[in-house]
């Protein structure tokens, strides 16, 4: 870690933001950014979707956690998404912390998340129908909240604006 920059990793559920947010912080500071996901993507040559379908969740979280372990052990980017799931394993924690990154859970509700899974292009595997995404919305919010910054996703605020507050607020 250089000591100067502050090092960021996106936490939340499905839906909330977390990649756009990223990318506007990325533009709006004028520092690098990775997205788990896309990264897994590259490197598997396949798309979330395919892994997860072809092969289980158990599997997609071996090969998320090798694939954070590669990401980070390259050159560690300032800001970096995650997909929603990857926070609740706790070696990927572990792994987060050591490399020196501040966790921000952008926290909203799961109307809110749901509305954007629903009119997103991404598949979603895991969140194919309404109930079994509730859930896992619930299921993960013990974990989320171990985030050291809790980011509060108006359902008003465009990607643009939360990324505005959040550089104002945490990289300031
Ligand atoms: C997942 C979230 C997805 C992706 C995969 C599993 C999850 O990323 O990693 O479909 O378990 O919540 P997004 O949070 O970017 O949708």
């Amino acid at each position: 870690m250089d000591g100067q920059t502050k090092r960021v990793v996106l936490i939340g559920f499905m839906g909330v933001g977390k990649t756009s947010v990223a990318r506007h912080l990325s533009s709006m500071l004028g520092l690098e950014k990775a997205d788990l996901d896309y990264y897994i993507e590259e490197n598997e040559g396949r798309s979330i979707a395919e892994i997860l379908n072809s092969e289980g969740e158990p599997r997609f979280r071996q090969i998320e956690t090798a694939n954070l372990k590669a990401l980070l052990s390259s050159v560690p980017v300032p800001i970096l998404s995650l997909g929603g799931g990857t926070w609740t394993m706790e070696e990927n924690r572990q792994m987060i912390i050591d490399h020196g990154y501040t966790s921000v859970w952008l926290e909203s509700t799961f109307e809110h998340c749901w509305l954007n899974i629903k009119f997103s292009r991404k598949a979603r595997p895991l969140a194919k129908n309404k109930t079994r995404a509730i859930k896992l919305f619930e299921e993960r919010q013990n974990l989320y909240c171990l985030a050291e910054w809790h980011f509060i996703i108006r359902p008003d605020f465009t990607s643009f604006d939360a990324a505005r507050q959040m550089a104002e607020e945490i990289f300031s």
